[in-house]
């Protein structure tokens, strides 16, 4: 554990999200058991059937009001600003996770590679906007007034991650990398421990119900509920300074 760390770097997975009743993707009752992600995560999904993409992200958005925060977003939002108090110190939250648990929990420096539930994009002007309503392709973009180009602002498979520049600079600037509740399968979230590696200066640490694909590439790997060990992680950092 060592410490005390300054510029840390948390990677979070629908693990994190679990406990707040959101499920994961490919646990045995994951959402990726439920439906095909081909069909409702792909630009060609999208394309083949636009309806079926929207009534799927549709029922996330219009519900995400029912979901909370947990004791591990709460932890998170209390580090950062801990660490913020003492003398500057950093904690920047990079989320596979397209809920708003952690900015519900406090925590402000958060960066959703794969997009955001709660929020809409024109493809014909660009426009991002909120919304907590059900769209569909009839819904009209209240920048361009175009209808039909309006989707779910969530990266799909075969589409960029948002962010990217910026996390790569804060993976190599870290002194500790945490990745919390997420399988290690989809890149280029996978691949960030092995980036924080090759920089040689931060310790690495996993924080999972069950080890990862990339688990042994942590310096540390701990398993339980993200409940249990995010907490008390926290409680070990703040304690060491
Ligand atoms: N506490 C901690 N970890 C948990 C908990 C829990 N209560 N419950 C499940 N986990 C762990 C599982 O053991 C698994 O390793 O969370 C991980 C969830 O893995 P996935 O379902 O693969 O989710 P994630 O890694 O976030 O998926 C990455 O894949 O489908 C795409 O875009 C989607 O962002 C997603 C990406």
């Amino acid at each position: 554990m060592a410490g005390p760390y300054r510029r840390i770097v948390v990677l979070t997975g629908a693990g994190i999200s679990k406990e707040s009743g959101l499920d994961t993707f490919r646990d045995k009752d994951g959402l990726w058991t439920k439906v095909r992600l081909e069909d409702v995560a792909t630009p060609g999904g999208f394309a083949r059937n636009p309806d079926y993409v929207h009534d799927f992200h549709n029922s996330l958005r219009t519900g995400m009001a029912g979901y909370s925060p947990n004791a591990a977003h709460e932890a998170l939002a209390r580090l950062e600003a801990e660490l913020a108090a003492r003398n500057g110190g950093r904690l920047l939250v990079v989320t596979q996770n397209v809920d708003d648990l952690h900015e519900r929990a406090g925590s402000r420096n958060v960066l959703h590679m794969h997009g955001e539930i709660l929020k809409i994009r024109c493809e014909n002007c660009g426009t991002v906007a909120e919304s907590r309503e059900a769209i569909g392709t009839a819904t009209i973009c209240a920048t361009c007034t175009t209808p039909g180009y309006v989707r779910p602002h969530v990266v799909w498979f075969e589409e960029m991650p948002f962010h990217m520049a910026k996390i790569g600079v804060e993976l190599a600037a870290c002194d500790l990398f945490v990745s919390i509740g997420t399988s290690g399968n989809v890149y280029p979230a996978a691949g960030f421990v092995d980036e924080v590696r090759r920089h040689g200066r931060a310790h690495t640490v996993e924080l999972n119900l069950e080890p990862s694909e990339g688990a042994t590439l942590f310096a540390e790997a701990r398993q339980g509920p993200a409940t249990d060990l995010v907490p008390a992680f926290v409680e070990e950092l703040l304690a060491a300074g």
